[in-house]
């Protein structure tokens, strides 16, 4: 069932985060469904301008409606990731959409205002919540490419007044975490003083944290085992620090990268093993299976987990 992302939020506030999945395929789609049904969790299925382009508009949303089907009994929002103007509307526009992302961080903030303003205005319109984001995280996203140096926590008076004046219903903050397989470069992990100086001038707001994948060490270790070659200095977010989070106003954890990793890691160590095997469903198969375990896994981190009874009763 697709359910608003407002609604989630207003349940799980202080209590869990969400689990935000990006999904580019079918497997993922597969595990994704399953993974949280499994540990029996609410979930937001999320789409990037690049899932959009890589799988077809068409595709990847009928992915999405079929897994609705097959699993009658899951509770998910489904939300497009790091969007620009013109996505937002088409996403908006198309009905489909629960909420969507409007990612004009990279602009000076007057001018992400204005943006994050008109997309707010055309989606209350049709009652789809819109997240924003302020600050800059490090990494990779879409064609933008942040380094270390210039990425920027997210100031919590800015973010007051963003909020205020652009009434977009979360917002994304920058404190400490970077897209992708490289965060924290010999660095610290996430600035919790600075987030709870956020949630002290947002209360019972929900805030949303990027860049949260784990990027496990064993992961690593078990694909460059099998050939692969990602340095050593790949490291992520330690995913026992959500719980820390959450009472200061994540309501929302985005994770893409170790979902790469687990597919990486299970079609190298397949074809590895089984040189002479050229079916892709045996991998494929492999990977909805570990894909779930992992959402399943992370669910627990979350404390999105065993909450879905409890939130369909609150949904009514
Ligand atoms: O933050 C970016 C997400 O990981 C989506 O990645 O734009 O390569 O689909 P993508
Ligand atoms: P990761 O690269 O840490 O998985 O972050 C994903 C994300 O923020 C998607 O918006
Ligand atoms: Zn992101």
């Amino acid at each position: 069932m697709i359910v608003s992302t407002g609604s989630l939020f207003e349940i799980a506030y202080g209590r869990f985060a969400v689990g935000a999945y990006n999904i580019n395929n079918m497997e993922q789609a597969l595990g994704l469904f399953r993974g949280n049904l499994e540990s029996e969790a609410p979930f937001i299925v999320q789409i990037s301008r690049g899932a959009r382009k890589y799988a077809n508009v068409k595709m990847i949303e009928a992915i999405i409606r079929a897994a609705d089907e097959i699993h009658p009994e899951a509770i998910f929002a489904v939300h497009l990731d790091h969007g620009d103007e013109e996505t937002a509307y088409d996403c908006i526009d198309s009905g489909f959409y629960s909420s969507v992302m409007i990612d004009a961080s990279h602009h000076p903030f007057e001018e992400n205002i204005a943006i994050t303003r008109r997309v707010v205005d055309r989606a209350h319109a049709r009652g789809i919540s819109v997240e924003a984001e302020l600050g800059m995280l490090g990494g990779v996203e879409e064609d933008v490419k942040v380094d270390e140096k210039h990425a920027m926590l997210t100031d919590p008076d800015e973010a007051a007044e963003f909020v205020e004046r652009t009434e977009c219903d979360s917002l994304a903050v920058a404190i400490g975490t970077s897209h992708g397989a490289y965060k924290f470069s010999g660095r610290k992990g996430l600035h919790f003083e600075r987030l709870a100086e956020i949630q002290r001038r947002l209360p019972n707001y929900p805030l949303v944290m990027h860049g949260s994948s784990s990027v496990p060490r064993s992961e690593v270790e078990r694909i460059n085992a099998a050939g692969g070659a990602i340095p050593s200095s790949a490291r992520g977010v330690n995913a026992d620090e959500f719980a820390r989070a959450v009472p200061l106003g994540v309501a929302k954890v985005n994770i893409d990268t170790d979902g790469r990793l687990v597919w990486t890691r299970v079609h190298r160590e397949f074809f590895r093993d089984q040189p002479e095997k050229f079916d892709f469903r045996g991998p494929g198969k492999e990977y909805v299976a570990e894909y779930a375990r992992f959402i399943a896994h992370k669910n627990g981190k979350l404390g999105s987990a065993g909450r879905l009874e409890e939130v369909r009763a609150a949904l009514g």
